[in-house]
């Protein structure tokens, strides 16, 4: 994972993609792209400009996957070999709970009686760490299937510490095989990735 030095600047190629973007979106896209450079830098890939698909997915080089995030006080891109996996997603949210009033649009009965079995952890929110996860898997699984999905298309279920299973009617084909998903919880932050080799 990296993160981008803050004082960042967009390639002429991706300033075009969001010349007429607010000054707090060109900051964080191009912090994206810094980040993005940086992870593919690591992994021995000249620097290139990352431009994007119409919707939105971020173009990575020829055998590479990879994923951005931002939120207001992080942003950061992990990148791996296409040879190591086929796809991943990864997400960051501040440790804080979900808005007031969205929890249904996130999350079922279902999953609502299963966050409430987890172990109260001090600052987290099982329901927001969920809306993360399923952010981390969607990252993963629309760039291969390019097929929308809602969130409660989606069922988390946290497992051992740190790792979480997703179930979806909708994704069965795409989740069968070898996949993963991972969460972290540092510094006010949490974050999620959600991996398919
Ligand atoms: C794609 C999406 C999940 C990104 O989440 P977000 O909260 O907007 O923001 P994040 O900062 O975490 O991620 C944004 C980055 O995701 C990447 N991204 C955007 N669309 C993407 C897609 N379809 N597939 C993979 N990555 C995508 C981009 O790199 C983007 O940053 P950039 O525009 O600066 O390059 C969200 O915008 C979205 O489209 N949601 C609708 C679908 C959904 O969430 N379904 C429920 C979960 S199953």
């Amino acid at each position: 994972m990296a993160q981008p030095d803050v004082n960042a600047s967009l390639w002429p190629e991706e300033e075009d993609l969001v010349r007429h973007a607010v000054d707090k979106r060109r900051q964080e896209f191009a912090l994206g792209r810094a980040a993005a450079r940086q992870a593919l830098a690591g992994l021995g890939v000249a620097a290139i400009a990352i431009l994007r698909h119409e919707d939105r997915r971020p173009i990575w080089p020829q055998g590479f996957v990879g994923s951005i995030t931002h939120c207001d006080s992080f942003c950061g891109a992990v990148v791996a070999r296409e040879s190591d996996m086929r796809s991943i997603g990864f997400d960051a949210e501040p440790a804080k709970p979900l808005p007031e009033g969205v929890d249904r649009i996130i999350y079922g009965e279902e999953e609502a009686a299963h966050f409430s079995a987890l172990p109260a952890w001090t600052g987290l929110s099982w329901p927001k760490l969920a809306f993360s996860a399923k952010e981390a898997f969607y990252k993963c699984f629309y760039p291969v299937t390019q097929t929308r999905l809602g969130f409660r298309d989606v069922r988390v279920h946290f497992t051992a510490d740190g790792a979480f299973e997703i179930a979806s009617d909708e994704a069965t084909a795409f989740l069968n095989g070898t996949v993963q998903g991972r969460w972290l919880m540092r510094d006010g932050l949490m974050f999620t990735s959600f991996v398919k080799i």
